[in-house]
């Protein structure tokens, strides 16, 4: 038996067969080291020879099998970098494609408007609290004054899930909420999504408010006013007068209703104020007796006054968009007027 003429007849099979698929490198693999392969054989023609000659001849098998292995090893390399060049090749990139524009998102105008306001009370001293969508008629209605079938409840007709549980209608329910929860002095905004049984071009079933709240030793109408026109001046500019006209809530007393001079025509009247020169942007008032009660709060020793505006109005005041909807619609051109 002659190991070097076996190595050199392996040799020609590897550069006869040339594998190029990981199938053909099998069926090398076989010839040499399968059951019948040549290996194989060698090792059984080992035991028929001289036990003087079986350690060199043993030897030199093995260092074929290891000769053998490692050309194999490296024919499967190559198979598979061939593989790769290949389906890359393949693909045909073409790089002076026009790849389809990628639009970038802007802020929605109404994020916009409550992210302004926000910045604004903040920079003067309020909270920003976040309070349930989803709330009980105690506090959405019984705890800012409004027991069971008050007539004032027609107003904020609203989805009930149940007897006693509700969507707020209001984010009026925020200033109980905080009320209980800490002591005066507060100072908070409340902004959230609120939900009532309305719908026309300036009325959606869903729709946004900021509340504010200040409790202290002291407060009067006059802190009231002075809040609200430092707030007008900042949204609508330095040149914006406010005025209250009374009105009624029952969570506040007195009420007032607060009109900002037209930021368009400057009190002169246009179609932005529908000719009267004011426009009217939220409800506010002194925080009543019962409500302060209500949450604990001994309304001899504290006052306070709250606020709440919607921010869909505002906002649709500020850029001129005439309908709710076009809010919710999610249509890109008009959010890209914003942008
Ligand atoms: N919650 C009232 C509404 O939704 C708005 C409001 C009016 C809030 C007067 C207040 C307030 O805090 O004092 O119509």
């Amino acid at each position: 038996m002659d190991v070097k003429e076996i190595r050199a007849q392996a040799l020609k099979k590897i550069d006869e067969l040339h594998p190029k698929t990981d199938r053909d490198l099998a069926e090398l693999k076989t010839y040499f080291f399968g059951k019948n392969g040549v290996l194989t054989g060698l090792m059984k023609s080992l035991k028929v020879l001289p036990p003087e000659q079986k350690p060199q001849v043993g030897k030199d098998i093995n260092d074929l099998r290891v000769e053998l292995a490692g050309i194999c090893a490296e024919l499967e390399k190559d198979i598979h970098r061939i593989a790769i060049e290949q389906a890359i090749n393949s693909q045909e990139l073409d790089l002076s494609i026009d790849r389809p524009e990628h639009a970038i998102g802007s802020v929605h105008p109404l994020n916009r408007v409550r992210r302004m306001l926000t910045d604004y009370f903040v920079g003067n001293g309020y909270i920003v609290y976040d309070s349930p969508e989803i709330e009980t008629d105690y506090y959405n209605f019984q705890a800012l004054n409004v027991p069971p079938d008050h007539p004032a409840r027609d107003m904020q007709d609203t989805f009930f899930i149940n007897d006693n549980i509700l969507l707020r209608t209001q984010t009026s329910s925020g200033q109980i909420r905080l009320m209980e929860k800490y002591k005066p002095p507060l100072k908070m905004i409340c902004p959230g999504r609120v939900f009532r049984n309305d719908d026309d071009s300036t009325h959606s079933p869903v729709f946004h408010q900021m509340e504010g709240l200040v409790i202290d030793k002291n407060v009067t109408l006059c802190d009231l006013k002075g809040a609200l026109d430092g707030f007008a001046k900042f949204i609508f500019g330095e040149q914006t007068q406010i005025r209250f006209r009374p009105s009624y809530f029952p969570f506040t007393e007195p009420s007032v209703e607060v009109d900002v001079s037209c930021f368009n025509c400057h009190g002169k009247g246009c179609r932005v104020c529908k000719n009267t020169g004011w426009i009217e942007i939220l409800g506010a008032g002194m925080v009543n007796r019962k409500v302060l009660q209500n949450c604990g709060i001994d309304p001899d020793e504290y006052h306070g006054f709250a606020f709440g505006m919607g921010l869909d109005r505002i906002t649709m005041i500020l850029c001129a968009i005439n309908d709710i909807k076009l809010m919710w619609e999610n249509d890109v051109r008009f959010l890209h007027m914003f942008k």
